[in-house]
């Protein structure tokens, strides 16, 4: 039987924005399901939440892996009614073109753009047949300004932007939101050390990025933001 309680799917939970996310919405009372390759790190989120009932159920996913995924559809999502997918899992090489192997730049976008796209396409039929649900992306705002050293990175972002773009077009009639974050700078893990070092008192907060998604998938009326951009205060790194 499925759980009719609205739940939210975050890829990539285990650090970064993706833990912010995952805390924003358990401690806000949603019912959160999230997936990363890590699960210690995921399970040590369920501790820090263990204040907050049981907002949050960890699972390992690998989002390159579409048979690894359609199998955990139908053994855990779809017992879940899927009111919202953050795709956030990510990572990059920041490395030139040149110096980026093939390995690297497929793992690339196969996490960002592929993983993408295989997440949108398990939960859009359950969210047409609803006629319900939103899908957040984390995008970047490398799909708005060159930056050197992420050349893959950027298609990989800009592509997921392209089809969004064109899936919210062809869903829009049937209420399903798409919501495109894209956010400069922010502390995480994804960055060197000595970049966080150096910069981090102007990078932005993932806890911040989290509370303004939280409020973007809350502001459930007739109007919709569709796509943000999120930058330091003080520009670009
Ligand atoms: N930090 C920034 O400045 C910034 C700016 C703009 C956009 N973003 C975007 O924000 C998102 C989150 O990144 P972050 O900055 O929070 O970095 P992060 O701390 O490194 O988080 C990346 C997350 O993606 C997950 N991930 C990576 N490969 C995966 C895979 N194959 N399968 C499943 N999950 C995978 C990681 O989990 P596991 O390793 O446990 O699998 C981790 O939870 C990314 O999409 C990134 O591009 C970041």
């Amino acid at each position: 039987m499925v759980n009719n309680k609205n739940t939210v799917w975050i890829t990539g939970a285990s650090s970064g924005i993706g833990k912010a996310l995952t805390l924003e919405f358990a401690r806000n009372n949603i019912f959160v399901i999230g997936t990363a390759r890590r699960l210690e790190l995921l399970n040590k989120i369920k501790k820090e939440l263990a204040d907050y009932g049981n907002n949050f159920e960890p699972h390992q996913l690998d989002v390159t892996d579409y048979a690894a995924i359609d199998k955990f559809h139908k053994k855990v999502l779809s017992n879940y009614r899927i009111d919202c997918l953050i795709n956030n899992a990510g990572t990059t090489s920041f490395k030139k073109a040149i110096d980026d192997s093939i390995a690297d730049i497929e793992n690339i976008l196969r996490v960002n753009l592929f993983g993408g796209i295989y997440t949108i396409k398990t939960v859009l039929p359950e969210m047409i047949e609803r006629q319900s649900g939103t899908i957040i992306n984390i995008l970047s705002v490398v799909t708005q300004k060159v930056f050197t050293s992420s050349s893959a990175y950027t298609a990989s972002k800009s592509g997921l932007l392209g089809y969004t773009k064109v899936l919210r077009e062809e869903v829009r009639d049937k209420n399903i939101r798409i919501i495109n974050v894209l956010p400069g700078a922010t502390v995480t893990e994804m960055w060197p050390n000595k970049v966080v070092q150096k910069f981090g008192d102007s990078m932005m907060d993932a806890e911040r990025i989290a509370n303004l998604v939280f409020k973007l998938y809350s502001e459930k009326s007739n109007m919709i933001t569709e796509e943000i951009i999120l930058r330091p205060l003080k520009g670009d790194l």
